[in-house]
């Protein structure tokens, strides 16, 4: 549930892109014709974020795709609504959006539904008229349904979407595209109830259990989540970083073995501290450095570091590009720095029920299936919700991306490989700023 994080991590990253010279080429041939079926759409990028066009109470809004929250909002008047008589405010890890819960008809890729429940938040600057987030995950943790009384009518867009034909098959389908170096145009796509049909070998891959948080006190903070391999992270020297699970309140789990939520709202991977050292510390130029603009510790790197790394789930293995791991960015005072975008856990990150997030440029890594099982409210399946993962880099071709853009195509990794550990250890750690929550009233969109 921390949307809005992107908005901070990526205005510093579209200020250092509006730089860049590469060109941004891949989209349409990655994403296809994502037009021809209605349950399929594509997504624009829009200030880092991936947004969806929806239409509600007959206006048009651009709303950012969070799997890791599950309520609906739009900011500005919505025509035709009807107030409720509820309001609704939800927390973000930065920020937080608050309003009226009302009701309109919702539009979604070919889905409507005739009433659907959303808060009304007032536009601001940090959310003018017209834009808004689609929560996409599960309906458990949804306020506005916690505001209506649980009602059958309260629950979130998907959720009404599946109970309303059940013949809908419960997933969502979500392609990020990775903006490389460039930040112009990366879009993406999302489906309903079907596969991108270029990708449908996606419905193969192996299975992911969703861990379902035991119900009582944390049910709230359900997820998708899920648990990774034991080893379930190669590092840059080919060896598996040695971890240890901290997520307490998860379901029980082998301790060598991280608990991740999936969040396509999140900007860059949360990770524990000790596996962000694993990464990034042997790059050349690392530095383990605080900075308000990134909400905490980030390590700073060379731009021409290449780090590689590879995730292990299901038993299946999903590289990581090194434009994911190594990005662009600035620093505090607006100087251009590379960073290693996989970040030690910033303090509102931190929860008891999961290790890491596996935020987008995570997921710019893989084609991503959700199957909502029998999280869906009122659900007569009895199959358990699960995720399954495409892999989408292929690292000989992502080598050969990431010596083209940081290295003008001249190889010079090779001096790289195998640096194993270093760098200053600790240094920062005392210095943590605590996340600014912002100041504006109830009711505004805080940032
Ligand atoms: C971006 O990354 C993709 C996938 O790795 C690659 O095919 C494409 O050429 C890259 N685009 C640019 C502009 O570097
Ligand atoms: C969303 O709507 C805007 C404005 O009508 C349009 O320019 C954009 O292409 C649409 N995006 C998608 C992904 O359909
Ligand atoms: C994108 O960010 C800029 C600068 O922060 C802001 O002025 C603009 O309104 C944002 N656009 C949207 C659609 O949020
Ligand atoms: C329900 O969904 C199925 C499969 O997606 C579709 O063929 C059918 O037309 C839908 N029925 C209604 C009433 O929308
Ligand atoms: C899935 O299909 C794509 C496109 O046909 C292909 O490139 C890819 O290798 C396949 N992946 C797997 C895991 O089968
Ligand atoms: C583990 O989590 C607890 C709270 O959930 C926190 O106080 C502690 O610092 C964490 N330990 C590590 C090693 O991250
Ligand atoms: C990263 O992985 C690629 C592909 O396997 C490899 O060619 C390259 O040498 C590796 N880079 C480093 C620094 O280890």
């Amino acid at each position: 549930m921390f949307p809005l994080r992107l908005s901070i991590v990526l205005a510093t990253l579209l200020r250092a892109t509006q730089e860049s010279l590469a060109t941004y080429t891949d989209l349409s041939r990655r994403s296809g014709h994502l037009f021809a079926r209605s349950s399929i759409s594509g997504l624009d990028s829009i200030n880092g974020s991936y947004n969806i066009n929806i239409t509600l109470g007959g206006n048009q809004y651009s709303v950012i795709i969070d799997t890791g929250s599950s309520d609906l909002w739009v900011a500005g008047v919505v025509p035709q609504a009807k107030d409720t008589g509820a309001d609704a405010s939800i927390q973000y890890a930065i920020g937080s959006a608050a309003g009226p819960v009302k009701t309109a008809q919702l539009e979604i890729l070919g889905f409507t539904v005739p009433d659907q429940a959303f808060i009304e938040v007032p536009s601001g600057v940090d959310a003018p008229d017209g834009t808004g987030l689609i929560g996409l995950g599960p309906n458990i943790g949804s306020h506005v349904h916690d505001a209506l009384d649980d009602l059958p009518a309260s629950d979130t867009p998907l959720d009404r979407i599946f109970r309303q034909n059940l013949t809908t098959p419960n997933y969502l389908t979500v392609l990020l595209n990775r903006p490389n170096d460039t930040a112009e145009k990366y879009t993406g796509a999302m489906t309903i109830g079907e596969v991108l049909p270029q990708y449908s070998n996606i419905t193969n891959q192996p299975k992911v259990p969703v861990s379902s948080l035991q119900s009582g006190l944390f049910a709230q903070d359900q997820h998708w989540s899920i648990v990774l391999d034991s080893n379930g992270i190669i590092g840059p020297d080919g060896k598996a970083v040695k971890v240890t699970s901290n997520a307490t309140d998860a379901p029980t789990h082998d301790v060598n073995q991280l608990v991740a939520i999936l969040d396509t709202g999140f900007t860059l991977p949360q990770v524990p501290s000790e596996v962000a050292r694993a990464l990034y510390s042997g790059a050349k130029g690392a530095k383990l450095t605080n900075l308000q603009s990134f909400s905490g510790d980030i390590w700073v790197i060379d731009c021409d570091a290449e780090v590689n790394a590879t995730f292990v789930i299901g038993g299946q293995s999903y590289p990581i590009h090194p434009l994911d791991l190594n990005q662009q960015g600035t620093d505090d005072d607006g100087n251009n720095i590379c960073f290693g975008a996989f970040q030690p856990r910033i303090a509102g990150a931190e929860d008891p029920t999961y290790d890491v997030i596996l935020g987008m440029a995570w997921l710019t890594n893989v084609y991503l299936l959700i199957d909502y099982g029998d999280f869906v409210d009122g659900t007569t399946k009895t199959d358990d919700p699960y995720v399954q993962f495409l892999p989408m880099t292929d690292p000989a071709a992502a080598h050969a991306d990431f010596v083209a853009t940081r290295l003008s195509g001249k190889d010079t990794t090779s001096s790289q490989r195998n640096s194993g550990s270093g760098g200053p250890k600790g240094l920062f750690e005392k210095h943590k700023i605590p996340i600014l929550a912002g100041a504006a009233a109830a009711g505004a969109l805080l940032l």
